[in-house]
């Protein structure tokens, strides 16, 4: 059982497989300028313009350090990811290059999980798209009625507070959710309350990804020059109002303040990988995706770190408290006019991110279903439109319905936790393609150090700092007995011990020093979304593992080819 389920692909049969399809395959029009424009579409959107507020009022001003410290460790996975998508120029993204590094049990894994950072991060900012969209609409002296624009879910709880502890007891938000319950039509002692514009966002954005990826470049490229505007008008105009005093203090909440704000600076981060997902729609894949990945990635590091000089420089952090910071900068410091002009502009953002994520999971999942691990429908690709029709409407299915009806919070460090995973196996991933030696044919290679001394070394310099500038922390950790340790400090735990076992292999097999770097930053990261978020995606594995044994095991194409191969024997 255990060779069934750790079988692999390899690179040439990857290759054959794609385009050897009866279905004639996908087009090939996207240049390295149009693989940054959607690197940009997909990075830029919910998260800087939502989730940074919250990240701000937690971190102060210092949460600039940590959009980049979250920075290198996408760069690190960056370049894996490049090297992977030179080598293995389909269309599966991380879920490939599990099948060919780690076998099919861990591809089918990051394919399940890549669902968390694709439409599960789809309905977070399809919801997010709305709430802008409403705010926007109230500008124009527009109000929708409120059972039209909230979840059911929030509708709900809050009516169910309401009764328990009464009106004294609702935050503001909670009210308008309360509200929205009561003045909802009802069938029976159901209150028909949905989220409308987030519904109706996902199926447009769903129609533009059906009925071509040329449509829906053209639709991005115009998206992402607006959105750079704006994000540059906010810096430039906003740099002109930043009072210095507002800087300080820098960390008013301390580095726990700062990492509080892991999911929400990571979110913001999330989509550079998405374009790997186009591989075979570009015209040269080996040169233009490494590129266009660390391209898009810098571009967006230096926008993040500047605009949140700028924001913590224009208001006090304490009041960074909002959904819509960016606009809110500008109302409070009385420039009503350019407040209007951003939060225009952030509904036209948001929706070019919707846009990457639902023209990549479709294409993750019509590689998956290639393999036999899906249903063979979902690699169907549609005659007219070349795009892979049938996934991309059960993808704007999947994520339509939650978006409508669910609030967004927890699907936000879902979808972060989802993604840490992924990139972790990706950096491993490139480590076991160096092992072996596929990296030889890899045209781009992430630039090689030897970790063999490096790895260790950081290690004990680490420890050495902590002893030395942390004794808070240790003294914390001493005072735990063993229960608490393992309660409170597993993740933790987690962390240095991957840190020792990748300093014994990288001095036993002479590891390239990034992709060790990147699994260690995005781990550490990962540690810092807390022990409830694991649990729930341990649970989303097992269910992943469930659907895994009772179809893909049976169905893969490398089990039928296995077969027939015992058959002739
Ligand atoms: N990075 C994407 C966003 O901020 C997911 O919306």
């Amino acid at each position: 059982m255990a060779h069934k389920l750790f079988r692999k692909k390899t690179v040439e049969q990857i290759q054959k497989d794609t385009y050897h399809q009866g279905s004639g395959g996908l087009a090939k029009v996207l240049g390295v300028k149009d693989l940054v424009s959607l690197g940009i579409a997909a990075i830029v959107g919910a998260g800087i313009f939502s989730t940074i507020g919250l990240a701000s009022y937690n971190g102060g001003p210092a949460v600039s350090l940590l959009f980049v410290f979250t920075a290198i460790a996408c760069v690190f996975t960056a370049l894996s990811y490049a090297q992977f998508a030179s080598t293995v120029p389909v269309s599966g993204s991380a879920y490939t290059y599990a099948y060919v590094a780690f076998g099919e049990i861990f591809a089918w894994i990051i394919g399940w999980a890549l669902i968390l950072e694709y439409a599960v991060s789809n309905m977070v900012v399809a919801i997010s798209w709305s709430e802008y969209f409403v705010s926007m609409l109230k500008g124009f002296g527009i109000r929708l009625p409120l059972w039209l624009t909230t979840s059911s879910e929030g509708a709900y709880e809050a009516f169910h507070k309401l009764q328990q502890a009464g009106s004294e007891a609702l935050s503001s938000s909670e009210k308008i959710a309360a509200a929205a319950y009561e003045q909802a039509p009802h069938l029976g002692n159901i209150a028909l309350v949905c989220n409308l514009p987030a519904g109706l966002i996902t199926i447009l954005v769903t129609w533009l990804v059906y009925i071509g990826i040329k449509e829906s470049r053209t639709a991005s490229n115009i998206m992402v020059i607006l959105k750079v505007s704006v994000v540059l008008f906010v810096i430039i105009g906003g740099a002109f109002y930043v009072k210095p005093a507002n800087w300080s203090p820098f960390a008013p909440n301390g580095i726990q303040g700062i990492l509080s704000g892991v999911a929400a600076v990571f979110f913001a981060f999330i989509g550079f990988d998405s374009i790997s997902t186009t591989a075979e729609e570009c015209k040269n894949p080996q040169r233009d995706l490494p590129r266009a990945m660390i391209y898009c990635l810098l571009i967006c590091t230096v926008l993040y770190v500047l605009i949140t000089l700028v924001l913590t420089g224009m208001v006090n952090y304490k009041e960074l408290n909002v959904n819509d910071p960016l606009a809110f900068v500008f109302q409070s410091t009385g420039l009503d006019f350019m407040a209007g002009v951003i939060s225009i502009s952030s509904v036209i953002a948001i929706t070019s991110a919707l846009l990457v994520f639902q023209l990549g999971q479709p294409r993750i999942w019509m590689t998956m279903s290639r393999d036999g691990l899906l249903w063979k429908k979902f690699a169907s690709i549609h005659p007219k439109y070349k795009t892979p029709g049938f996934a991309t409407i059960i993808a704007g299915i999947v994520v339509t319905i939650p978006a409508l009806f669910f609030r967004m919070d927890f699907f936000v460090d879902l979808t972060s936790v989802g993604t840490f995973f992924a990139f972790i196996l990706v950096c491993g991933g490139v480590l076991y393609l160096d092992h072996q030696g596929i990296s030889k044919q890899s045209k781009f290679r992430v630039p090689y150090v030897n970790g063999k001394y490096i790895v260790g070394l950081a290690l004990l310099i680490t420890v050495l700092g902590l002893f030395i500038y942390g004794k808070a922390t240790i003294k914390e950790w001493v005072d735990l007995s063993a229960v608490e340790l393992i309660e409170h400090k597993s993740l933790t735990i987690i962390f240095w011990l991957t840190w020792v076992i990748l300093t014994v292999l990288s001095y036993k097999y002479n590891f390239s020093t990034l992709p060790v770097a990147g699994i260690l930053v995005n781990l550490y990261l990962m540690t810092e979304l807390g022990a409830s978020n694991w649990i729930i995606f341990i649970g989303w594995l097992v269910i992943g593992l469930i659907i895994y044994f009772i179809y893909g095991y049976r169905k893969s194409k490398l089990n039928a080819s296995h077969r027939a191969l015992g058959d002739k024997l």
